[in-house]
């Protein structure tokens, strides 16, 4: 098959300002073997984006790591998990397109390829949420299999999501299976969260660096443990992100430091800065990739995709 033309996509602003932030190397899509990106493999890597403690990133994470991701030819796929629906808004997925959401998915009302939505993100996708999501734990409480609705429509999930009516550069883009599942999960470990966490094969933590970081943290993880012993024994941990980093702040850096020497290699070397264009992004219904590339959190979310696409390869490379 040819190879997509992916000239148009590389003279993009957004190309640009990661090829600046991650080196000589040109992105290339995922149909590819070279260069920056891990070669897919047969299905998609799904990780969800957790942490019980509210306001700490997870949304603004799962908005513009998929942003990034996409940006450098990955096929990425959101699911908005989270009743507040904060990633559908954020990427400007208006109330009336929300017409089957995860809400419909996780009761078994609609298949998930029939909620996903395009963004304005050429190759990132989303499974819009709505304010449903907050009846879903009582509904699904007498459920068989409750924890495991998500991970049993995804499996149903054909990989290159819905078929629709497409130009025929779009399809370039689209008909590439997904390779990235990012779950945006609600502060709270809940249904919605074990759902999420029994779907993946791994969990992204966005810490923010503040005092009771670790505090909520080791929480986190022993859920992540209960979870690997009774529902998925693959879940692993990812990586944890530091979010908010603010360098005037001495206390900023010692949580870095704190979270470091506790976690080790586990923690990205990105950090993600305390930034206001970050912010002001989703009252625009954009991502801060695409609200303002070259601000210093777009800049970083860049730098943390290509991180995380390195980790990705080594994860694979060991497995293999
Ligand atoms: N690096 C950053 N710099 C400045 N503001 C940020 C940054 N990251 C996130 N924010 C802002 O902080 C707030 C919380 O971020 P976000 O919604 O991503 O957190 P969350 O963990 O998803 O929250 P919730 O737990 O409510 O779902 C938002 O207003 C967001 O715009
Ligand atoms: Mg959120």
């Amino acid at each position: 098959m040819d190879q997509p033309d992916n000239t148009a996509r590389d003279n993009r602003p957004i190309d640009k300002a990661l090829s600046a932030a991650v080196g000589n190397e040109t992105p290339r899509p995922a149909s590819t073997t070279s260069g920056l990106l891990a070669p897919s493999t047969d299905r998609p890597r799904i990780l969800v984006v957790a942490n019980q403690k509210g306001g700490v990133g997870k949304t603004t994470t799962a908005i513009n790591l998929g942003t990034a991701l996409a940006a450098v030819g990955e096929r990425v796929l959101i699911v908005d998990l989270d009743p507040q629906g904060n990633a559908s808004t954020g990427l400007g997925i208006g109330r009336a397109e929300r017409k089957v959401s995860a809400y419909d998915v996780l009761i078994g009302a609609a298949l998930i390829e029939d909620a996903v939505v395009p963004t304005q993100v050429p190759g990132l996708d989303i499974v819009p949420s709505t304010m449903d999501l907050l009846g879903a734990e009582l509904e699904l409480a007498s459920v068989p299999r409750r924890s495991h609705r998500l991970r049993d429509a995804l499996a149903r999930m054909p990989r290159h999501g819905k078929k629709r009516e497409i130009s025929e550069a779009e399809a370039q883009i689209t008909m590439r299976p997904y390779s990235y599942l990012l779950i945006d999960c609600p502060p709270s470990l809940n249904l919605l969260t074990i759902n999420a966490m029994t779907a993946a094969d791994a969990i992204l933590v966005p810490l923010q660096c503040e005092f009771f970081a670790l505090e909520g943290l080791s929480q986190l993880l022993r859920t992540v443990e209960r979870v690997k012993t009774s529902l998925n024994p693959r879940l692993e941990i990812q990586g944890i992100v530091l979010t908010m980093f603010d360098q005037r702040n001495k206390l900023s850096d010692q949580v870095a430091t704190d979270v470091r020497t506790h976690l080790g290699d586990k923690v990205y070397r990105t950090v993600i800065p305390r930034n206001v264009r970050i912010s002001e992004a989703p009252s625009y219904g954009k991502p801060a990739l695409v609200y303002d590339h070259r601000c210093a959190g777009s800049k970083a979310y860049m730098k943390l995709a290509a991180e995380m696409i390195q980790r990705e390869r080594a994860i694979r490379r060991s497995a293999a």
